[in-house]
């Protein structure tokens, strides 16, 4: 038998849709009490409130439940299980704000070393305090330790198993995951073995009996089990056999870059295939059976998805990641983040740094903004060249300062295709990092500090810089199975619409291809640097 096609395997913690920073044990505490905790109370007071917000549109993205008001016997009983299992967790973000208010209090620029003793008692051992070179204090955490201690919930971890017939999802940083007739859950950490076996299972049958064993799914399971599969094969994979370079977009910021020899994979966002959707896309049918290298860009909910990645896990030969091993709260490290649910193969990358391999050269490059001005190491551009042919992936950078790119230029020189992000309004700051502050940041600080991308005019400096022959627009978070995870849906007069319909203007007018990607695309190139066709 195969898993049918549209299959989804829903990673969740304590039931809700697992992202990057509930893994990161220190940001994992800060979001189940500030972002999940936070939640249901609001909603068990205000069911109501809650119903309303989701339908109107301007408050899309907001930590509002998405139930229509009810279900709240079973919302109080994730609170009181919350509670219980998290109570560990809950006691660190505690500690966590206390740290905060005493270094704030007591350290004066005076020596550290007395006020080791006042660290609350559950974060001693697991902390070092500092001053920056102006004697603000600061802490970072010894993260490595952190994953072995109690503080690591791989319990809370489990995979949701649904069938998929739609794009429709409630946005899934506010909504959890409650029991449906159709849902099977299976209670195993984001490293067992059989998510690997099963996600084997959409392109390579096996026998029900192994799948079973391996999932350890109970008796009363197997009916619900049996329906996720089927002995209709998949559509054949074709491997890509010519001599060109060929590019295809997946949506948001996923590009499968393939050569007959190689692939590279950037910002895995991959939908189903099988089911009805809105907008043709391509799905994982169309991945090869193994992919050289993934790169990821930034550690943003959109960039970093499990439920593409876990079962990739047995396909991916490396897994590149921007280096960071600050120990801040904020900059949780990605490579134990990836280790510890069963990623081996996973290699950080220093900024101008390069890998090579086959008739390829991959370069790290700086990525500057959209991190609310926090002091976030793991972002990194990348430049892939391929024999020849140089394409330049700059995820959600936005161009604070042109003169960073101008000296990276003089590295590395022009390039032929331009990936660019203009989400170009962005969330504010505590919109996704809200949950690890400690202080309330007021309102007017914390609309200046935004998750934006570049706008027209950062754009058009990028364009100048790097000199390409084509600019394609996205990372727009626009496809219909994006919007659960990015709870963006544009009109035409949005500003991300008009700034890159501008910039795309500016580019065609100039004698360049230029377009802002929308569902699927292909494109072959030559590797010794011409565009020989198109299609899609
Ligand atoms: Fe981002």
């Amino acid at each position: 038998m195969y898993l049918k096609p549209n299959v989804v395997l829903e990673p969740l913690v304590d039931k809700w849709y697992a992202w990057s920073h509930l893994i990161s044990p220190a940001t994992a505490a800060m979001n189940i009490v500030n972002r999940h905790l936070t939640i249901i109370e609001s909603y068990l007071a205000a069911p109501q409130i809650h119903a309303e917000a989701v339908l109107n549109p301007k408050m899309r993205g907001g930590p509002f439940m998405d139930f229509g008001g009810g279900r709240l016997d079973e919302i109080s009983s994730l609170e009181q299980e919350s509670y219980k299992k998290q109570a560990k967790v809950i006691q660190f973000a505690k500690a966590v704000k206390e740290l905060d208010k005493m270094l704030l209090a007591e350290a004066k620029g005076f020596g550290l070393e007395e006020l080791y003793k006042k660290v609350p008692e559950i974060l001693k051992g697991y902390v070092e305090l500092y001053y920056d070179r102006n004697n603000n204090p600061g802490f970072r955490f010894f993260e490595s330790l952190l994953y072995k201690s109690e503080f690591y919930n791989r319990e809370s971890q489990s995979i949701s198993m649904w069938v998929t017939n739609n794009d429709e999802r409630p946005f899934c940083l506010s909504t959890p995951r409650l029991k449906e007739p159709d849902v099977l859950n299976l209670e195993i950490g984001f490293d067992h073995p059989c998510i690997d076996e099963l996600a084997k299972m959409k392109r390579v049958p096996q026998t029900l009996d192994y799948i079973k064993a391996i999932t350890g799914i109970s008796p009363s399971q197997e009916a619900l089990f049996e329906t996720f599969f089927t002995d209709t094969p998949p559509p054949p994979y074709n491997k890509y056999t010519g001599d060109k370079i060929r590019m295809r977009y997946f949506g948001h910021a996923c590009i499968l870059v393939e050569t007959k020899d190689i692939s590279i994979l950037v910002d895995p966002l991959i939908s189903y295939y099988g089911y009805s959707s809105s907008v043709d896309h391509f799905s994982d049918v169309d991945l090869p059976d193994t992919i050289d290298y993934v790169l990821i860009t930034h550690n943003h909910q959109d960039h970093i998805l499990f439920e593409t990645l876990l079962p990739l896990r047995h396909k991916i030969k490396n897994l590149i990641v921007p280096r960071t091993t600050s120990g801040k709260l904020e900059d949780p490290d990605l490579k134990l983040m990836f280790e510890n649910i069963g990623f081996n193969n996973v290699i950080p990358m220093d900024e101008m740094e390069t890998i090579k391999f086959s008739d390829a050269v991959l370069t790290g490059l700086p990525f500057i903004g959209e991190h609310s001005d926090l002091n976030i190491l793991t972002k990194m551009c990348y430049l892939v060249q391929i024999g020849e042919f140089r394409l330049l992936f700059l995820a959600d950078s936005r161009i604070v300062e042109p003169a960073l790119y101008k000296h990276i230029h003089r590295q590395i020189g022009s390039v032929d295709v331009m990936f660019l992000g203009m989400e170009c309004d962005g969330a504010p700051l505590t919109w996704l990092y809200g949950p690890l502050m400690t202080k309330k940041l007021p309102r007017d600080m914390d609309g200046s500090r935004r998750l934006a991308g570049s706008d027209c005019e950062k754009g058009k400096a990028l364009v100048d810089i790097f000199n390409p022959k084509e600019l394609y627009v996205y990372a727009m978070g626009q496809e219909p199975w994006c919007e659960f995870i990015s709870s963006i849906k544009y009109t035409d007069e949005s500003n991300p619409i008009v700034q890159s319909n501008k910039l795309v203007d500016i580019c065609r007018d100039r004698g360049m291809t230029a377009e802002r990607l929308f569902g699927e695309k292909e494109l072959l190139y030559d590797k010794r640097q011409a565009l020989v066709d198109m299609d899609g």
